[in-house]
């Protein structure tokens, strides 16, 4: 009988903290695949006092022996990745040698960029806060039927493709009065491209039947959240992939009866980058003091994160349509010395109180909030205090699922594993 394929994903707006899981539980497998999103995504990772932040490349990097894999769900931007592995490279990581990147991945033009920024212009305040990497207009590019793809640079005529596709942004760069000198910016990205080119390329889906047949163990590792998934994020305020599990079966070619575990991913309070609803957002000091004490800043873009508390019948919608099985609860240590914890269990929309979340959370949605006694200082040595332990079981009482990882700082070592009660 062949593997499985666990999941590993976020459960709230991104910027969970999956980068760090990823690499902690890395030793557990032998690939860790990423299967949508592309370098809007900034996974950080912090060990032996370095940080280090991943776009595109999966974050089993720095695990030697691991394999790598970008699958096809992925969206690439040759001249980021390159600088990616030459960073890495720098630091003395040996990437080529366990990086593999699928043909079916497609390609993020400089027009694509161009055409992510000339969008949100023209949005105004309707905007949708995007990373402007040029991922929107890449996936309409995919689901048109117009896009390149990685095994594109393999082809003869991969000249009269590119300049088939430049030519019809350019067309759209004119419709929306957008001015922008490309030409540098082409130049280096077929430099790029051709050195992407030299990597492994490979059929992914092969790759990871072969893979699965002979036993190995695979961690699909996705990117962005839940809430921001195209067809069940806070719509249209999200990304343009499916960022939930079903996204690994089709970012990576895998089919759904061999997944196997879903880890979802959440911080022990919530933060959104960007446009969009977010109802437990705190507009006071105590959203300033989690911003401050949690470094809540953008890794890709450095914007300041808006923050609030922690909030139940999103992360329930997300246990729901992810399947997960198991939690980890980062980011524990930034609600230290809080005095009092606030987690909002249920909704007030229209004068009725609701556990689930509804299609429109915008407007008249008032979040109900339980208060509970915070905690003191957190350490990995010691056991978890009270106060932080009935939060975890008042979480997993209302989701359903264990929390099996608790995380009390940064580095690989501030790592708590549990072995919850709650699920046989
Ligand atoms: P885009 O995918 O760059 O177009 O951005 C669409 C929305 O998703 C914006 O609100 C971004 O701030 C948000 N977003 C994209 N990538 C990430 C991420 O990795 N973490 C958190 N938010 C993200």
């Amino acid at each position: 009988m062949s593997a499985k394929v666990d999941v590993l994903l976020g459960a709230q707006w991104g910027d969970e903290g999956k980068g760090k899981v990823v690499d902690v539980i890395a030793p557990e497998y032998d690939v860790i695949a990423r299967f949508q999103g592309g370098p809007n995504a900034g996974h950080t990772l912090i060990f032996e006092g370095f940080k280090h932040v991943l776009h595109t490349i999966p974050s089993g990097v720095f695990r030697e022996g691991t394999v790598n894999l970008v699958g096809n769900g992925v969206v690439i931007d040759p001249i980021i990745f390159l600088k990616e592995v030459k960073a890495l490279e720098k630091i003395g990581v040996d990437v080529r040698r366990n990086l593999l990147i699928s043909r079916r991945a497609h390609l993020i033009l400089p027009t694509h960029r161009a055409l992510d920024a000339a969008s949100e212009a023209e949005k105004g305040k309707a905007k949708i806060g995007s990373t402007l990497k040029g991922i929107g207009p890449t996936y309409m590019d995919k689901t048109g039927r117009n896009g390149l793809r990685v095994g594109d640079l393999e082809r003869s005529d991969l000249m009269d493709r590119f300049n088939a596709l430049q030519r019809k942004h350019d067309r759209l760069l004119a419709m929306h009065d957008h001015q922008s000198d490309l030409r540098e910016a082409t130049q280096e990205w077929l430099d790029a491209a051709q050195q992407l080119r030299a990597m492994s390329l490979v059929d992914s889906e092969h790759y990871l039947d072969e893979a699965l047949r002979a036993g190995k163990r695979v961690l699909a590792e996705g990117a962005q959240g839940t809430l921001l998934d195209i067809d069940f994020g806070t719509y249209p305020f999200v990304t343009s992939s499916n960022t939930i599990s079903a996204g690994a079966c089709t970012g990576l070619g895998v089919a759904p009866n061999r997944l196997g575990r879903v880890v979802g991913i959440f911080k022990a309070y919530s933060t959104r980058v960007g446009s969009g609803p977010f109802p437990t957002e705190l507009h006071d000091e105590v959203g300033e003091h989690i911003r401050t004490a949690g470094h809540e800043f953008g890794s890709t873009t450095g914007r300041p994160r808006r923050c609030g508390w922690l909030d139940l019948p999103a992360l329930h919608y997300a246990v729901m349509i992810n399947g997960i099985t198991e939690l980890a609860m980062m980011k524990s240590d930034v609600l230290n010395h809080m005095g009092t914890v606030r987690i909002c269990t249920a909704y007030k929309v229209d004068g009725r109180v609701t556990e689930r979340l509804p299609y429109d959370i915008t407007g008249n949605l008032e979040p109900v909030y339980e208060d509970m006694p915070g905690w003191g200082d957190l350490d990995v040595n010691n056991a978890l205090p009270d106060s932080l332990q009935n939060y975890i079981a008042r979480i997993e009482a209302a989701v359903g699922v264990p929390i099996k990882l608790v995380s009390l700082g940064p580095d690989r070592a501030e790592t708590v594993h549990r072995e919850a009660a709650l699920v046989p």
